[in-house]
């Protein structure tokens, strides 16, 4: 049967990860296994603590039924207040001021569907995770894009935001710590898009998927640090990236209650909840966030340190990122970003991914995930960065 899909389906690209994972299973058919700077999916497991408490949770059979709170279990949204008060020191409601979700790419989602109308202007960081953007245009709204410049520290400028387009907005997006960039907003940074969205009405939307993904003693700040935040700004949190769990499928979104509220409203019409095994088990990861967090980030923080250093070695001039496990790198003279990645996929065996996937202002970058998987990730970043010194003609 050869029935038409949905036109509004047919206005979106595949999403771009199942291109990458394709090309990279074709390769280990060949016999060839690339060391997988691609995807951002930790390599490590959750920590055991989580997993014992969700094998204790998921035999109690209460758990086992919908989740008819629509919000998540009061005990889950009290540990995310408990969690918000003491990393970022900022107060938010359990009643009406936190919404659990399926990560936080179903919040990203659904917030959209829950804002724009067909022909609504959306302001959206260029180069960024997919979901922005995507979402907007299969709502048939319009995507504006924000450049991130490393002049501007991959900080959109506000100011250079045309007037005509800031009053027609309805959503902006904002998401630091970065993906792909890997950059840190200040909370001062923050203060002038609340300024600038309350200004223009405009919903800010801070995807804060990585906060806790950060180096040498910094701690990124929240949105809702910025006082008088909740009037414009609903922040997205998970625990994928925090605690090693980006299949359990949990996370929240916490903000102001009118945008909570549109957020539960969508959600409840779409989907059921979070497993409430994986609820309780949240709740004893968010407790106990400070004895695993430093271990996470000591893992990534020496990657990132052998991994810059040795690009440094080959001719870079590279700063490491301050966050994230993403290293946004510059491509050599006479490259652009799909010809950089070929050349590495093809000829030593590195996988990193083109930074115009991202987007237009994504070109001139490489991303590359320090997610390493296989038994010795500092051997395979050795190995990546040997297989360039000596596959890759670098003239600088
Ligand atoms: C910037 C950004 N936001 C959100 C997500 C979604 O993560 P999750 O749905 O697992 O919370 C990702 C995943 O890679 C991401 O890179």
């Amino acid at each position: 049967m050869d029935i038409p899909q949905a036109q509004r389906l047919q206005r979106i690209p595949p999403y771009p990860f199942r291109e990458i994972n394709a090309l990279k299973n074709k390769m280990i058919d060949e016999g060839v296994e690339p060391i997988d700077f691609g995807i951002g999916d930790p390599d490590m497991p959750t920590p055991d603590f989580v997993i014992e408490a969700l094998a204790e949770a998921a035999k109690d059979p209460s758990t086992h039924p919908y989740d008819e709170t629509g919000f998540g279990l009061p005990e889950y949204k009290e540990a995310i207040a408990r969690f918000a008060q003491r990393r970022f020191g900022v107060q938010v409601s359990p009643e009406g001021e936190i919404q659990s979700c399926i990560g936080s790419k179903e919040a990203l989602v659904h917030i959209i569907w829950a804002y724009v109308d067909p022909s609504d202007v959306v302001l959206v960081p260029d180069p960024a995770y997919s979901v922005y953007k995507v979402q907007t245009t299969w709502c048939g709204g319009a995507a504006f894009p924000m450049p991130l410049r490393p002049e501007n520290g991959f900080l959109p400028d506000l100011g250079a935001i045309p007037r005509s387009v800031a009053r027609a907005a309805k959503l902006l997006f904002l998401n630091y710590p970065n993906n792909p960039t890997g950059a840190v907003a200040p909370l001062d940074y923050l203060a002038e898009a609340v300024e600038f969205c309350r200004r223009h009405e405009i919903i800010l939307v801070n995807d804060c998927a990585y906060s806790e993904v950060a180096y040498d003693g910094l701690q990124p700040p929240s949105v809702l640090q910025v006082p008088g935040a909740k009037d414009v700004a609903i922040e997205m949190h998970s625990l994928s990236k925090t605690f090693n769990m980006t299949g359990w499928r949990v996370g929240w979104a916490m903000g102001g209650k009118p945008f909570v509220e549109a957020l539960s409203r969508c959600k409840s019409n779409v989907d059921s909840g979070t497993f409430m095994a994986i609820q309780k088990a949240a709740i004893v990861a968010l407790d106990r966030y400070e004895e695993w967090v430093p271990v996470m980030q000591g893992e990534y923080q020496a990657r990132r340190d052998a991994f810059v250093a040795g690009l440094n070695s080959l001719g870079w001039k590279l700063e490491p990122p301050k966050a994230t496990f993403y290293v946004w790198v510059p491509v050599p003279p006479g490259y652009n970003s799909a010809r950089f990645a070929t050349d590495l996929l093809e000829h030593c065996q590195v996988l990193a991914i083109p930074g115009a996937v991202y987007g237009e202002y994504g070109e001139g970058f490489v991303r590359f995930s320090l997610t390493i998987k296989g038994p010795d990730r500092q051997a395979q970043i050795a190995q990546a960065i040997s297989a360039m010194r000596d596959n890759l003609k670098l003239t600088w």
